[in-house]
């Protein structure tokens, strides 16, 4: 496992005595792709700037390598950022945006002496990042005759041609369409194992978050969530706004009765969880992908369909529990008005402690309200469109 390289320790941000970032405890390990995930307002570009040292904590400390960095300017950390506006030089062609921090001189950090690069040591350097970001051949090109997707990646090969050794990303494709951002996470992800360096990223797409990161660090009101892998954050989420921000839930009050015996609707349901109060009241999450669709009689759970929407891959079926909506993700057809039964895996269960989100989320009751207004709308196309586009 790599070293640690930046450490946040009980890092506090307030702005005219709002807090905005509550004691973030946080750390960063040399090679990792980070990144932090969570709605518009939660801390992420707050904690990114107080990284990147743009922003002083108003409490805690930074630390860098073991050193402790909170005075140190922006220019003298080992730290470069890509803004979500690349803010490139338009009068400048691709080569001379990406050289540009390369002709500014720079104290050697030893001897304090400026030191200017050759312009044959730029040259290489500059080709280099052009190879890495798949450039090559757009070096004459001026950026204004660049797709969105090609500036993006002219932006990052400027930031790491100064050979940071990490590089801040925030909501770096933010600009692009959907097409075109999936590629460039593919992209992103390869640069950043082929230049072997730490990227800490910042997004409010969770799908964006799961498939690029090592690390995802959950942000809501400017506390952590939860920090896990991808893997850990999906399977494990220790509270119902972790299960409702990561992919779609159903969740549901529970008691857990024993160990392994969680209580649903006055049923008992097999789980592997263990380690809760006799019978302690939790929350239990379901995803929609493990809920096997049976016949009514053979059914832990019976339920009406209430809505389908085929998704191409399955249906999104809502069923009616006893007044609750759950989402069921199958590829069992099952129209709307038909009585079915369900059945649960134990390992399809995952019970987390009750939490002050318990109780905001988890029930599609609305989702089926929003599909009955698409449904509603496929005579004007124009917002049926925006639908299409808004995940
Ligand atoms: N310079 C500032 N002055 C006052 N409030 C700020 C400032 N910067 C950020 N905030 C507030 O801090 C909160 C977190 O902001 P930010 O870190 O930008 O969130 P995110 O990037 O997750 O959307 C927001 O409520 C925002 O309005
Ligand atoms: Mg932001």
């Amino acid at each position: 496992m790599a070293k640690e390289l930046i450490r946040l320790s009980d890092c506090t941000m307030s702005f005219d005595g709002e807090v905005v970032l509550d004691k973030i405890n946080l750390y960063i390990r040399d090679k990792e792709f980070l990144t932090l995930l969570g709605p518009s307002g939660c801390g992420k570009t707050t904690t990114l700037r107080i990284i990147g040292g743009f922003q002083t904590p108003t409490a805690g400390d930074v630390f860098f390598d073991g050193v402790r960095i909170n005075a140190v300017p922006p220019h003298k950390r080992a730290v470069n950022t890509v803004f979500q506006k690349y803010a490139l030089f338009p009068h400048l062609n691709v080569f001379e945006n990406i050289a540009f921090g390369l002709r500014i001189p720079k104290a050697d950090p030893e001897t304090g002496k400026k030191e200017k690069l050759t312009e044959e040591e730029i040259q290489e350097r500059v080709m280099d990042m052009l190879q890495v970001v798949n450039l090559k051949g757009f070096e004459k090109r001026r950026v204004s005759q660049l797709s969105g997707g090609q500036q993006q990646r002219v932006a990052i090969a400027r930031a790491l041609v100064n050979r940071p050794k990490v590089l801040l990303l925030d909501e770096p494709l933010g600009a692009l369409d959907l097409k075109l951002r999936k590629d460039m996470q593919n992209e992103l992800k390869r640069i950043q194992q082929a230049m072997g360096i730490t990227f800490i990223y910042v997004t409010h797409d969770q799908e964006e978050a799961l498939a690029m990161s090592d690390t995802v660090v959950v942000m809501d009101q400017g506390k952590i969530q939860q920090i896990g892998t991808p893997e850990d954050i999906y399977n494990e989420p220790k509270n119902a706004f972790v299960a409702d921000f990561i992919g779609e839930s159903n969740i549901l009050d529970g008691i857990m009765r024993a160990d392994g015996v969680v209580e649903i609707f006055n049923r008992k349901f097999q789980c592997l969880d263990k380690g809760f109060l006799p019978d302690e009241p939790v929350d239990v999450v379901i995803r929609p992908e493990d809920v096997d669709i049976v016949p009514e009689d053979q059914g832990q759970l019976k339920g009406t369909v209430t809505s389908v929407t085929f998704k191409g891959v399955h249906y999104d079926t809502i069923v009616d529990f006893y007044g609750f909506k759950w989402l069921i993700q199958t590829t069992d057809f099952c129209p709307v008005g038909s009585h079915i039964g369900i059945k649960i895996d134990p390992d399809g269960i995952h019970v987390m402690k009750k939490s002050q989100y318990s109780g905001l989320f988890g029930d599609y009751s609305s989702y089926s309200e929003e599909y009955d207004e698409i449904s509603d709308a496929t005579l004007e196309p124009e917002e049926e469109e925006e639908e299409s586009h808004d995940e």
